[in-house]
């Protein structure tokens, strides 16, 4: 590998690695995340903004390797609930993860394979260890954008299946002002 493959300059403001293409996550893109699907399907005949980009730095697949994404989820809510990531396992599900804040404020809700559900708080100078074995949804409770980098192995992959089937067991809305983790189902009940 040759060392000028070794660096990248990031951007903090803008989400992104230097000379990397960042993959753009609109609205549109992300039917079936949202818990209220009228305020999903209102907001999208209003405009397909951006909710989120993930640009990432690969420098080597070899045994061993590490990745490195960097993200930046933008503001905004659908209904109560605050724009998110589509979240993943790893596809080698025993591979951990850091998470590293650079700006902005949002949490990371973890759910174990057993539907064990927390809520970790992200933001500028923090770092989150996410356990191998955990899905991982990265939300932004803030009003200006929310700027991270996740540090993974090479090897673990990136499983959306899985959470596109059945989804986090929990939301993280806006109620009255107050960040709150709330079941799914309950919040499902209060939208009807
Ligand atoms: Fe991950």
């Amino acid at each position: 590998m040759r060392f000028s493959e070794l660096m990248r300059e990031f951007d903090v403001e803008e989400g992104t690695f230097s000379g990397d293409d960042c993959s753009v996550r609109r609205l549109s893109d992300l039917q079936g995340y949202f818990a209220d699907e009228a305020a999903y399907e209102a907001a999208l005949e209003a405009g397909d903004p951006i909710v989120y980009s993930v640009s990432a730095f690969t420098p080597s697949n070899d045994e061993g390797a590490l990745h490195c994404a960097i993200a930046r989820i933008e503001p905004g809510r659908i209904g109560c609930e605050w724009y998110l990531t589509k979240g993943h396992f790893h596809a080698w599900r025993a591979a951990a993860e850091f998470y590293i804040g650079l700006g902005g404020e949002g949490v990371m809700v973890l759910e174990s394979e057993h539907g064990e559900s927390q809520m970790v708080y992200l933001k500028a100078n923090s770092i989150i260890y996410v356990p191998g074995y955990t899905a991982h949804r990265t939300v932004n409770t803030g009003d200006v954008p929310l700027v991270y980098l996740g540090v993974y192995s090479a090897a673990a992959g990136h499983d959306y299946g899985a959470i596109a089937q059945r989804n986090f067991l929990k939301v993280v809305v806006d109620f009255d002002g107050k960040n709150t983790m709330i079941d799914r189902e309950v919040f499902l009940e209060t939208l009807a």
